[in-house]
Parts: structure tokens; C-alpha cells; sequence
């Protein structure tokens, strides 16, 4: 396999919780030692449900935050402890793409200030300036016209566009998509999920893609990981993680999948999850799944399941499964 373009290494992320004066401040373990790498090019999906870290994951990547722990190796230099002055020449290889659209753009700027800013931080000459927006506009299938208007002119899928466009103002190596279609209407998801391919296979861009929506994560990603509670359960190449899911969690979280076909529906077994979602201020000592697995034993409270990898690519954090 190719050298990955980012190595992920025992990721902690860590926020302080409860500032009272007389309680004792508690860690809130939204990440809690994540080890994945990320192949140039390639599109690595990340599920699970909400509140299990997946965009502290993505943030802390393109370093919004700085990591409590481990290693963040970009093409083989450790950005993790770098300060803001250092990360600077990083920031630019590495963006981010939002959920909600309209949020994320200033609603008072216009869209060409929008897009050039990144470029102005950078201190990028005005020239140069001008013609990357033009040129930028049009890769993202909106108009020149487009530029002197404001956010609240587009819908959301053109604004989605604009962010976009913005993203790409620095030519990034590596792009964070967090739920970069969940807001928008299904008519438009597969243009801006086509044009997010289109752009890849062009420039050679690595995409973190998170989505709840796990047939598009199917269809887009070619390894898929899978948290729970701030851990990295299971990981696969799409197609193996789809067809031989191993994890208990993995496999409620797929059966939830609304399936389209009634008669494969009449088929298939949802798994209920029974138990109570563990909090990550809280977590349990053994794996964090335990309060609600269906095949927990009492090794599975005590132990935290190391990550083992049991086929090449597969790698599972479970004491019972995938033996
Ligand atoms: N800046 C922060 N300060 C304190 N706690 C945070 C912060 N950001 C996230 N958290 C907490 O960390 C945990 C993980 O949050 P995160 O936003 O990464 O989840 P998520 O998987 O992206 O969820 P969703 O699918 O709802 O977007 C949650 O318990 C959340 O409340
Ligand atoms: S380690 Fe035990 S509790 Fe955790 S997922 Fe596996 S079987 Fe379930
Ligand atoms: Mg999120």
C-alpha cells in the first residue's frame, strides 16, 4: 500500500468539564486513543452514532484543536504539538467542510470575500488573488456573477457550493467533510456528493467523510471506521465492512439502515440496542460498549478490547468477536 498522507496515532482528546469553584474538574474523553491512517487520494468514511466524536476527530486532525494526546503525522512530521504560528503552512494543506452551510459562511461578506479569504490569511498577492476566485467559482459550477452577492441570495446547495470553493481556495491535499449534505434536500446530495468525486479524482484529494447517512458512506468511501464512545471499534475496506461486520456495534448500527426493497426489509433483523449509553465524562473501565452488548461476557467490563487485526485491513476492538 501506498504511504499514508496522514498516520493517526493514540489521538486523545480531552475537554475540561464543570468549572465550578468547589467540584473537582471532570475530562470529557470525546476521542479516547484513535490509530487510523489516511491514504492520499482515498475517501475514509467515519459512522457512529451522535456524540461519539466523530467531528472532534476531524477537527482535531486539521488541528482546530490541540490534541490532549498521541500523534498526528503529516506526511511524516508530527503536527500534534505544533502552536498556532507552526501549523500555519499545515492549515492550508488541510480543510474543512460543514454541515450547515449557511453557518459557516459570514452572511455579511460577499461570496468573494468568502472564498478569497483563506487565501488573504495566507497573504496571497491581490492578483493572484482575483484569478484563483474566478477560476474557483466555476469549479464548483456557480457563476462569475455570483461573486458580488451575499449567502442568504443562494439555496443551500449553491451556498454548500461557495463553502466549498472556499475550501479549495489553497489547493488542500486533505478535506474534512462533516455531514456535508445531511442538510441539504436529496434532489441536491448527489450533486454536491458528484462534484466532491469529480474534484477528488481532478486533485488528488484525501477526504475524511463523516455522515450518518451510511449508504452514501457505501457509495463514496473505500474504508469505513466505526466509533463508539470516542473509540475507533472496527475498520475495514467498505466492501469487507459491509458484507462481514464483526463488531456487535458495527452490526446494530448497519441493521438500522432503513432498507429500501420491502421484502428485503420483511428480511431483515434490526437489532434494538437495549442499555444506557455510557457518558464519555464517565466512561466504563472495560470496552465501551458493554452496558448495552448483546454478547458482553465478564471480561468485557473489566478489560478495555484491544484493536487486533483480523483479516489484512480489518482491525476490531472486541474480547469475543472476529476469533
Ligand atoms: N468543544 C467542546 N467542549 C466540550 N465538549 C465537547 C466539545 N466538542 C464536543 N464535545 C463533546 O464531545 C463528544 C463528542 O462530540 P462530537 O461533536 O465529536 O460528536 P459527533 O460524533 O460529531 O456527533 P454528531 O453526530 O451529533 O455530530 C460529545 O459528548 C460532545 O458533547
Ligand atoms: S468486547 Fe464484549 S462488550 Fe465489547 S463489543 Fe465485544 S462482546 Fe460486546
Ligand atoms: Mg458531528
Amino acid at each position: 500500500m501506498a504511504t499514508p498522507l496522514i498516520e493517526v496515532r493514540s489521538l486523545k482528546m480531552y475537554f475540561p468539564v464543570g468549572t465550578s469553584l468547589f467540584k473537582k474538574r471532570k475530562l470529557l474523553k470525546a476521542v479516547d486513543d484513535v490509530t487510523f491512517d489516511l491514504y492520499p487520494g482515498e475517501t475514509f468514511g467515519l459512522v457512529g452514532e451522535s456524540g461519539c466524536g466523530k467531528t472532534t476527530v476531524g477537527r482535531t486532525l486539521v488541528r482546530l484543536y490541540q490534541p490532549t494526546a498521541g500523534q498526528i503525522l503529516y506526511r511524516g512530521s508530527d503536527i500534534a504539538p505544533l502552536d498556532e504560528k507552526q501549523v500555519l503552512p499545515y492549515r492550508k494543506k488541510m480543510q474543512m467542510i460543514f454541515q450547515d452551510p449557511y453557518a459557516s459562511l459570514n452572511p455579511r461578506m460577499t461570496v468573494s470575500s468568502i472564498i478569497s479569504e483563506p487565501m488573504r490569511l495566507q497573504g496571497v498577492a491581490q492578483e493572484q488573488i482575483t484569478a484563483r476566485v474566478a477560476e474557483l467559482i466555476e469549479q464548483v459550477g456557480l457563476k462569475k456573477d455570483h461573486l458580488n452577492r451575499y449567502p442568504h441570495e443562494f439555496s443551500g446547495g449553491q451556498r454548500q457550493r461557495i463553502g466549498i470553493a472556499r475550501s479549495l481556495a489553497m489547493h488542500p491535499e486533505f478535506i474534512v467533510c462533516d455531514e456535508p449534505i445531511s442538510a441539504l434536500d436529496v434532489s441536491i446530495q448527489a450533486q454536491v456528493i458528484n462534484m466532491l468525486e469529480e474534484l477528488q479524482s481532478e486533485m488528488g484529494i484525501t477526504y475524511l467523510f463523516i455522515s450518518h447517512d451510511l449508504s452514501m458512506v457505501r457509495h463514496i468511501s473505500q474504508r469505513v471506521g466505526v466509533m463508539y464512545l470516542g473509540h475507533l471499534v472496527e475498520l475495514a475496506d467498505t466492501d469487507e465492512l459491509y458484507s462481514n461486520m464483526q463488531h456487535p456495534y458495527t452490526q446494530a448500527l448497519m441493521s438500522a439502515v432503513p432498507v429500501a426493497d420491502p421484502d428485503l426489509a420483511a428480511q431483515s433483523n434490526r437489532i434494538v440496542l437495549q442499555g444506557d449509553v455510557p457518558q464519555p465524562i464517565d466512561p466504563p473501565a472495560g470496552c465501551p460498549f458493554a452496558s448495552r452488548c448483546r454478547f458482553c461476557q465478564n471480561i468485557c467490563k473489566e478489560q478495555l478490547p484491544e484493536v487486533r487485526e483480523i483479516s489484512p485491513g480489518h482491525l476490531l476492538a472486541c474480547h469475543v468477536m472476529g476469533k
